[in-house]
């Protein structure tokens, strides 16, 4: 609501233009419980005001409250979704229709049967009024259920009409990845194995699984965010160029990189992932309580907070080049980060000692939070005696662009009414995704859930995470901006502590 109320808002400051929202639109809320129209809109001017408080104002919610409706039904009642259907008419509502199915999984069937048995999803394409889906995720929970999934949708709507949402797609930062690559003469002739050394993704959280211990059981890190975000920034940073800029072109690219990806069999998992689950410790100066004390969370629960993985992609510009993935929660910062490794300089001149080991070039990507772009480079401390010295160039969103960006679900949403899909992940994406991680969560899942390594809250992992890189003569990075020693590296050598759950 506050996405859609912030484009109401770039509505009213210039309509009629391509980026707002049309001037005849209706939200209608579908649920259970007893609303009226009046209590639904006081319930969402409240929430709008709490979560968009720099935007909120009271004038132009009284333009955008009347828009808003309620209407009860239960997800099993096909008679509530006719009522709806004779509803729009009824109340003359815009026929355009787009369905936000903002549900748990387990109701995302019942109600795409629901809008096909009733009417509401209409055939794509002709002369009648459109209407699309929106779904969030999880897509599913493996491959099969992700193709039930896939499959059931088709039933009512063409893939042309269903719109996935992976929120990290509506960041700028991320749609910057092809801006930054194919926009540049810079780095693209770089962006291969014969200059880069490696890449590390990094997504890490201060939170623990708050109220969603229930959800987060069935699910795990790697279901919640390695098969969808980090498959989206993974494909973006690895993909080839795409013949154009059209939704499929991109999407194209993006699946053969995916399904580029080297294969984890079962007998390899022990080798290249490393699972953790956190204990009590202190975040942030806060001390908060283990994985296995969280409501929700069964005190024996095997499923992972942590993974951190090594992965390939076979073909011609990644031959050999390691891509190195970690996320988890209850970390010591809140960071998404792709940092692109060069080879090391030879070790002549300057890269020996006494002069160094030098660190290597890096180009990060700072996805969140501190948006931005840093490169990492050498440069010579003045005086008399040959110093070398890491040092940055920092590009920073806030300070270049001054405001916020929008916020990913207003994109998001406002694409979704347009119709343009290229932030959205296709079937075949997800499916691709799934191929990748089902073996691994299936090798993962066949052992005992007591033998997860555990990690102290407010680390950075298990030390199984900081030896798999290791092992490799590499270690986990974050670029931290302004600090003259740019790189904080992450490893047994560093100052930190691991606790076992
Ligand atoms: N919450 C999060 O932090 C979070 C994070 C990431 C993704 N998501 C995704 O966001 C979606 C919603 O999650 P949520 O946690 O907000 O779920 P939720 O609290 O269960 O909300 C579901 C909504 O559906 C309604 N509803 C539930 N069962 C219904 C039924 N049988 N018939 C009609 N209406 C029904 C509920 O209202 P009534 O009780 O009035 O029916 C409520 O408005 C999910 O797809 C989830 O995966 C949520």
């Amino acid at each position: 609501m506050p996405a859609l109320y912030n484009l109401f808002c770039q509505h009213c400051q210039a309509p009629g233009t391509d980026l707002s929202l049309p001037e005849s639109f209706a939200v209608i809320g579908v649920a259970r419980r007893e609303k009226t129209d009046e209590s639904f809109r006081a319930e969402l001017r409240e929430s709008v005001e709490r979560f968009s408080p720099d935007t909120f104002d009271g004038e132009t919610w009284r333009q955008f409250a009347p828009r808003i409706r309620y209407h009860r039904t239960d997800f099993e009642n096909l008679d509530g979704f006719k009522a709806l259907g004779k509803r729009l008419a009824d109340e003359k509502l815009p026929q355009n229709c787009l369905f936000y199915l903002a549900v748990q999984p387990d109701s995302i069937i019942t109600v795409i049967d629901q809008l096909r048995a009733s009417g509401l999803a209409r055939p794509d394409g002709g002369r009648q009024p459109w209407s699309r889906v929106i779904i969030e995720k999880p897509f599913g929970r493996d491959l099969a259920s992700a193709r039930a999934l896939n499959e059931r949708l088709r039933t009512a709507f063409s893939e042309k009409q269903v719109f996935r949402i992976d929120h990290y797609l509506g960041k700028e930062t991320v749609q910057n990845i092809l801006v930054l690559r194919f926009a540049n003469s810079l780095f693209e002739p770089l962006w291969n194995h014969k200059y880069l050394d490696h890449v590390q993704i990094t997504m890490s959280e201060t939170i623990g699984v708050e109220t969603r211990g229930h959800y987060y059981e069935q699910a795990g890190a790697i279901r919640d965010i390695v098969q969808n975000h980090v498959m989206q920034l993974l494909s973006l940073v690895a993909m080839e160029p795409p013949a154009s800029l059209d939704p499929d072109a991109i999407r194209d690219e993006k699946v053969q990189l995916i399904r580029s990806l080297r294969p984890i069999p079962a007998d390899a998992v022990a080798g290249s992932v490393v699972r953790g689950q956190y204990a009590a410790g202190e975040v942030l100066g806060k001390a908060v309580p283990g994985y296995h004390q969280e409501e929700g969370v069964a005190p024996d629960s095997g499923t992972e907070t942590f993974v951190a993985f090594r992965a390939f992609v076979d073909n011609w510009r990644w031959a050999g080049v390691p891509f190195y993935i970690r996320t988890g929660k209850r970390m010591p910062a809140r960071v998404t980060e792709i940092s692109v490794h060069f080879k090391p300089v030879p070790q002549v001149l300057f890269n020996n000692p006494p002069y160094g080991p030098m660190q290597p070039n890096v180009l990060a990507m700072r996805i969140q939070p501190n948006e931005g772009i840093a490169l990492q480079f050498q440069v010579k401390r003045p005086g008399a005696a040959t110093r070398v010295q890491a040092s940055q160039l920092d590009f920073s969103y806030a300070e270049e662009f001054g405001a916020a960006a929008p916020e990913a679900y207003q994109r998001l949403l406002l694409d979704a009414a347009l119709g343009d899909a290229t932030l959205f992940t296709r079937n075949d994406e997800v499916e691709a995704a799934w191929q990748f991680v089902d073996p691994i969560i299936h090798a993962c899942e066949a052992r005992p859930a007591a033998g997860i390594p555990g990690y102290a809250a407010g680390t950075w992992g298990p030390s199984e995470a900081d030896a798999l890189i290791e092992s490799d003569g590499r270690r986990w990075t974050v670029l931290r901006r302004h600090e003259h020693h740019a790189t904080e590296e992450h490893g047994r050598m560093g100052a930190r502590a691991h606790g076992r759950a």
